[in-house]
């Protein structure tokens, strides 16, 4: 089989160069590998006067990457405009932050349109396309439209919200009805595949059966694929990292104090607006702890054409200036603010060098920063993970601890309980965590997936749906439980 992977964002996978979000850092190491053509955007723009679509190929590991530049014309109504403006804010629950414009829609068409006519020179008579993330829901059916019968597959890194959020978006029907064009379509989590099933029974009144659905197009499995890391590799970085010279002089500068780590693209989903807030009760109301842990925050600046992005930016510098300005001395800063991005190597060393992990989004697919964190603990001195219960990654990273990101006082506490737990704990907690993580790999992703994807077309309704199993009951699941470890 030819598998083909198309993204909009790709990563060309040049050591020690900042990653730009978790997708294309997740790919990279497994596509290299399968020697699948990779294809996405170069983040270039080009006017649609030319015949055939520009696009700059490079080797990748077995494989071969291809960045195409998009129709100028085009790119702010996809990328800024329909993308991530009305399906990011919805797709992540947030129908208040909902702007779609006709133009921005069409733009979207036009660029789903687009890519699909730029991919027919990658098909191969044993051609598979695996179309990632929301920006290419309407890929699928542009594909059949220019008569492509090969496999096709989604997968949908983000959340899938409610019935009622999603109606919010406009065209939802038609792209929803789109979507089935494709053979397969994943979901990180079994919520997210259960919210896009109740859409299709209920709006659009289709028949589903063990994941499987039928549309003009044939039929559709709908299945779970929570995606994983490499959790011995990022474990091996993050062991060596600890000398690079970035992770020393933090190491340095702490002089004894525990750290706290927050790593973010800097987005409304991630919740750091709530998270700055509880660490801020935290030293308020427990006093005692200032001087004794800082947090670092990484956030790393992201879609900044967009009117709330831009907002975020400018309440959350005023915040943590405010935060610093009340509790800091002459001698301590309690929050480190970073408005840029780092390479996964230096990220792993400092990771290693937090006693706390905090992923507090409000809504995520999965969260890869939740599974780095852990993977890069020392086995012998673990740090614990605080980890939003409304993160994909929360259903396999069960002894977290759990919080609410809503409730600023519940994290404060939770925060306070990670720094003062027991060794022993720690270590119940994390190798737990880590079981999960080997069960879990991004290459088991990768190949149940593509396993998947081969079959959709002979038997796609079988072996067996992949629907999310409840998570094994461990007595240490979350301090919010009431149930704890002694
Ligand atoms: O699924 C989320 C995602 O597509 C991830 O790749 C990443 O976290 C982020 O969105 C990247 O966004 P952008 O390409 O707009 O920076």
């Amino acid at each position: 089989m030819n598998l083909v992977v198309v993204s909009n964002r790709v990563s060309r996978g040049k050591a020690n160069e900042p990653m730009t979000g978790g997708l294309a850092a997740a790919l990279l190491p497994v596509v290299e590998k399968s020697g699948a053509i990779w294809v996405g955007s170069s983040g270039r723009v080009r006017d649609g006067s030319q015949k055939e679509p520009f696009a700059e190929i490079e080797a990748l590991g077995a494989g071969a990457l291809a960045m195409l530049d998009l129709p100028a014309a085009h790119y702010g109504g996809y990328y800024e405009g329909f993308a991530n403006s009305a399906l990011w804010p919805a797709l992540h629950s947030r129908s208040d932050l909902i702007r779609a414009s006709q133009e921005d829609y069409l733009s979207y068409r036009e660029v789903n349109a687009f890519m699909a006519r730029a991919l027919l020179r990658f098909q191969k008579p044993d051609s598979a396309f695996w179309i990632q993330d929301y920006h290419f829901l309407a890929l699928g059916s542009e594909l059949r439209d220019l008569g492509v019968t090969q496999p096709l597959g989604f997968f949908l890194h983000t959340p899938w919200p409610a019935r009622a959020v999603i109606e919010g978006v406009p065209h939802h029907r038609e792209l929803i009805e789109a979507m089935l064009a494709y053979d397969l379509i994943g979901f990180q989590t079994g919520d997210d595949c259960e919210n896009f099933l109740d859409y299709l029974r209920s709006e659009l009144g289709l028949e589903v059966a063990d994941g499987c659905v039928t549309s003009r197009f044939g039929k559709t499995r709908v299945a779970v694929f929570p995606i994983g890391i490499d959790p011995g590799k990022f474990a091996q970085q993050a062991a060596k990292a600890v000398s690079h010279p970035d992770v020393s002089r933090l190491r340095r500068s702490l002089h004894g104090e525990k750290l706290a780590i927050g790593v973010d693209r800097l987005d409304y989903s991630k919740g750091l607006i709530n998270r700055i807030n509880a660490f801020d009760r935290m030293w308020t109301t427990q006093p005692q702890l200032a001087r004794t842990v800082s947090l670092l925050q990484i956030a790393t600046p992201s879609r900044g054409a967009i009117e709330a992005y831009g907002n975020l930016q400018n309440e959350l510098a005023k915040l943590v200036s405010d935060v610093n300005g009340r509790h800091g001395e002459v001698d301590w800063t309690p929050i480190r603010y970073l408005n840029k991005g780092f390479s996964q190597t230096v990220l792993a060393g400092l990771y290693r060098t937090a006693q706390v992990g905090v992923v507090t989004p409000l809504h995520d697919g999965m969260n890869l920063v939740a599974k780095e964190y852990v993977a890069a603990q020392n086995p012998d001195d673990p740090g614990v993970l605080v980890l939003s219960k409304f993160a994909g990654a929360a259903n396999e990273l069960d002894t977290a601890l759990l919080v609410n990101p809503n409730d600023i006082d519940g994290m404060a506490r939770t925060i306070a309980i990670a720094l003062s737990m027991p060794l022993v704990e720690r270590c119940m907690r994390w190798e737990a965590m880590m079981e999960k993580l080997q069960a879990s790999t991004i290459q088991g992703w990768f190949a149940d997936f593509v396993d998947a994807l081969q079959q959709s077309q002979s038997d796609p309704c079988g072996p067996e749906p992949l629907l999310a199993e409840p998570p094994a009951p461990w007595p240490l699941r979350s301090v919010n439980s009431g149930v704890r470890y002694h």
